[in-house]
Parts: C-alpha cells; sequence; structure tokens
C-alpha cells in the first residue's frame, strides 16, 4: 500500500485512539509514529527491539506520570486508547500486536527522546495479517468473576510450593499459547543453551521421555539435532499440545510426538527420561511422584537427566523468591535439597555438571532485575557488551557450585 494511502488510514486509527475515555478527560497520552528508518535501526540494534522488522508501522504510545498518576488513572486511559485503535483496526481488516516487549526501556527513552516523567505503554504494531495465529487461549469467566468478595490467600507468593500443579500449568499454557509457533520460543542464555543442547545430545538413548517441558524448547533443539532419535513430549494441556504439534509440524520433525497426559497414567519404556528444570517450577509435593513414576518408565540400564536453576548461581540468587520467568511461578533450588529428592527414591547420581557462571547479561534488556536489585540494571546493561562466563561449563566444585544450571545423570 502507498504511504499515502496509509498516512489517511493512520489517521483514522489514532482518532480511534483519541476517542477513548480518561480519567477527568486529561488524555495525558501521546503517540510516537516511527517512520525514520535509523530510528528504526537503533531501537533494534541499541534497544534490542526484537522482530522489528514486522512491524512496518511502529507507534510507540506514553503517557505523562505528572497527571492523573493515582490509581494508575492515566495509564488506564493510555490502555483504553490503545485498545479503541486496535479494534478500530480490526473492523477495517487491519491486524495490529500490542507490545510490552519492545526492547531496553532506558535505551529506548533516550532514542526516541522521551523525558524521565513519562510512562511507555508500548508499542503496537498494525499491518495487514500474513498468518492466521491459532485463537488464543482464554480463562472461563467463572474462574476469574467472584461475587461480593474474592477468596484469595492473603500472602500471595510466587514460590511454586505454594500453588496447585494445575494453576501453574494453566498459566503457562496461556503464556505460551500467546506466541506465534511459527516463530516459537527463543532462549534468552544462546551460549549456555547451546552447550547443554551439546551435552544433552551426547547422554541421551534412543527412545527419550521429556516430561513437562511446557515450551518445548529443550525437547524440539533436540529432536532437530538428533534426527535418528525418538522423542516424546509428556504434557499436562491440551492447548500446549496443539502448540507444540503445530511447531514441530512447521518444523518438519519426523522424530518427535507430543502427548497429554499425567506421568501416573504414561505407559512405555525410554532409555532416558529428561526432567528439565521442572523441579523449579512444579511445587515440592509433586516431585516424588514425578520421580517415582520416571524410575518406573526407564529401562533397566537406562538414566533420567535432571538439570536445575542453581539457588546459589547469581541467576538463583537474583530468582530464589519464586519470581517467575516467562511461565509463572518458578523457584531456584539448591544442590542438596534435588540431589536428596532423586536419593530418597534409591537413585543415585552418576555425573553432574553445571553451565554457565553468570547469566547473560542480555537477559535484563527483556525484563530488568525485579525489586530491590533494580539500581543493577544498569551495570548489567553496561556488562552486556561483554560475554562474560555465559560459556562456561564446570565439572568440579566450586565452579560448578554456582553455575546457573545444574544437571545430573541419575541411574537405577
Ligand atoms: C500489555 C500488553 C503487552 C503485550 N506485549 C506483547 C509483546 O511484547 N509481544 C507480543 O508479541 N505480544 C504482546 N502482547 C499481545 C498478547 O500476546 C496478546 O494480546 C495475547 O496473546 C492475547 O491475544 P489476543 O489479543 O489476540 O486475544 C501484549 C498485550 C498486552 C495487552
Amino acid at each position: 500500500m502507498g504511504k499515502k494511502k496509509y498516512q489517511k488510514i493512520q489517521e483514522k486509527i489514532l482518532e480511534a485512539g483519541v476517542q477513548a475515555p480518561s480519567s477527568c478527560n486529561q488524555q495525558m497520552y501521546y503517540f510516537i509514529l516511527i517512520e525514520n528508518n535509523f530510528i528504526k535501526k537503533a531501537l533494534e540494534e541499541r534497544a534490542k527491539f526484537k522482530w522489528l522488522d514486522r512491524i512496518p508501522n511502529p507507534i510507540f504510545v506514553i503517557c505523562d506520570k505528572r497527571y492523573g498518576n493515582e490509581r494508575f488513572a492515566n495509564l488506564q486511559g493510555a490502555s483504553a486508547s490503545i485498545q479503541n485503535m486496535i479494534l478500530f483496526a480490526y473492523s477495517i481488516n487491519i491486524g495490529s500486536c500490542w507490545i510490552a516487549g519492545y526492547g531496553d526501556k532506558a535505551i529506548v527513552k533516550e532514542i526516541l527522546n522521551i523525558p524521565s516523567y513519562f510512562h511507555i505503554l508500548g508499542c503496537i504494531g498494525f499491518g495487514y495479517p500474513d498468518e492466521k495465529p491459532l485463537k488464543p487461549l482464554k480463562r472461563d469467566i467463572k474462574e476469574i468473576s467472584f461475587v461480593d468478595r474474592t477468596n484469595f490467600p492473603k500472602d500471595g507468593s510466587n514460590n511454586p510450593d505454594k500453588w496447585e500443579f494445575k494453576e501453574i500449568n494453566n498459566l503457562a499454557e496461556r503464556a505460551i499459547f500467546a506466541k506465534s509457533p511459527d516463530i516459537g520460543y527463543y532462549s534468552l542464555f544462546d551460549s549456555q543453551f547451546k552447550n547443554e543442547i551439546r551435552f544433552l545430545s551426547n547422554k541421551i538413548g534412543e527412545k527419550n521421555l521429556v516430561v513437562y517441558d511446557v515450551s518445548g524448547i529443550y525437547s524440539i533443539e533436540l529432536a532437530k539435532k538428533n534426527n535418528a532419535k525418538r522423542f516424546t513430549i509428556l504434557i499436562t494441556g491440551e492447548k500446549i499440545k496443539l502448540w507444540l504439534e503445530e511447531r514441530i509440524k512447521l518444523l518438519q520433525l519426523k522424530n518427535i510426538t507430543c502427548e497429554k497426559g499425567l506421568i501416573e497414567t504414561h505407559k512405555g519404556e525410554y532409555d532416558c527420561i529428561l526432567h528439565l528444570e521442572i523441579l523449579n517450577r512444579i511445587p515440592k509435593k509433586n516431585h516424588e511422584i514425578i520421580i517415582k513414576e520416571s524410575k518406573r518408565l526407564i529401562r533397566k540400564e537406562g538414566r533420567i537427566i535432571s538439570s536445575f536453576l542453581n539457588k546459589k548461581s547469581v541467576y538463583g540468587v537474583l530468582f530464589k523468591k519464586g519470581i517467575g520467568r516467562r511461565y509463572g511461578p518458578e523457584i531456584s533450588r539448591t544442590e542438596k535439597e534435588i540431589k536428596e529428592i532423586y536419593q530418597k527414591m534409591d537413585l543415585k547420581i552418576k555425573e553432574e555438571i553445571g553451565f554457565n557462571i553468570l547469566p547473560s547479561f542480555r537477559l535484563f534488556f527483556k525484563t530488568g532485575i525485579p525489586g530491590r536489585y533494580t539500581f543493577l540494571n544498569r551495570y548489567l546493561r553496561y556488562l552486556s557488551k561483554y560475554n562474560l562466563l555465559e560459556k562456561t561449563i564446570s565439572k568440579n566444585w566450586p565452579l560448578k557450585s554456582i553455575s546457573t544450571n545444574i544437571f545430573l545423570i541419575i541411574k537405577k
């Protein structure tokens, strides 16, 4: 479509935005239309705004923090304007994506010359859709509505041990399903991930079961790299199954299948069972059953490979309180507690290896360090220029014990 024609349409979209309700009709929000290619490039390269090449006409929405800030009223008004624009665009067959993951906030502010007294609400991409995404998973209104009073627990904990496995899965399922299977998920720990995949490729068997690999990142990469070996992913949600199958189909992988169900009822015999970071995001009370049933499902000479986010690593310390990453509640655990769970079930730890001493600082472009550690973000941003200790592989104490992810090879 010609630029002039799009500008006309864009004007109409913005007009729909400004018709939105706002607190005291203050309308303290502003739109920044990104047109200059140098600015786009800077957003991509410096702020690490991913997939910007898929957004022809990005619009940032910002709002003034100085007015109407009580009860987030200014944010609500600005959000309503975004929703208005999106709905109007939809009515004229224009697709959109509301993006909060636009990269590093401070760098975006600098590039777009946004003073500190503004919030960035997000960036919206508009355009004619070139894909038909899976229908997003929406919650049952019965699950989210209360009559008169809520019944939430007093202390809302991020610790998965205080959640039900089913609730954690439901949250993860919604988050996974929000992504296009076309893009999949990318790992924020590039070099660590590559090293782990290489290690796993040498350790897996002919027939492998990946237990509750919620996003399929590892399973799919392993299946890609080891096409003579077979993989089954066991998952608990219908929608995750659908999403993974769609992705597997797109990648034309013939050696991997998904099965929905609980490990208790799963049948089969495997050379290798993988517990990849699951003990970090599954409540403690469910650990034993997973391990007991895994033991049942491996051959006599088979092995379990377990990996976990280590509480004694830098990343583990930052996330020790169970601040959820992408898929909801998650907590780092100590080597001692993880080993004990397996040993209690008469399993033997045969090999241990640690990956990555310092987490990828690029990670903090995405989220920033949470809570009281936010002051560290600016140092991390600086450090992200360097690949400091991201590629480390440690087999021995003391370095292994402070690695981000520890892998254990376990046998009967
Ligand atoms: C505040 C907010 C932030 C979002 N951030 C992103 C984002 O960074 N990247 C993205 O691809 N989608 C983003 N989305 C879009 C959601 O993924 C999408 O709304 C959700 O999957 C539900 O799909 P639906 O809007 O089609 O119902 C965001 C949506 C909202 C409301």
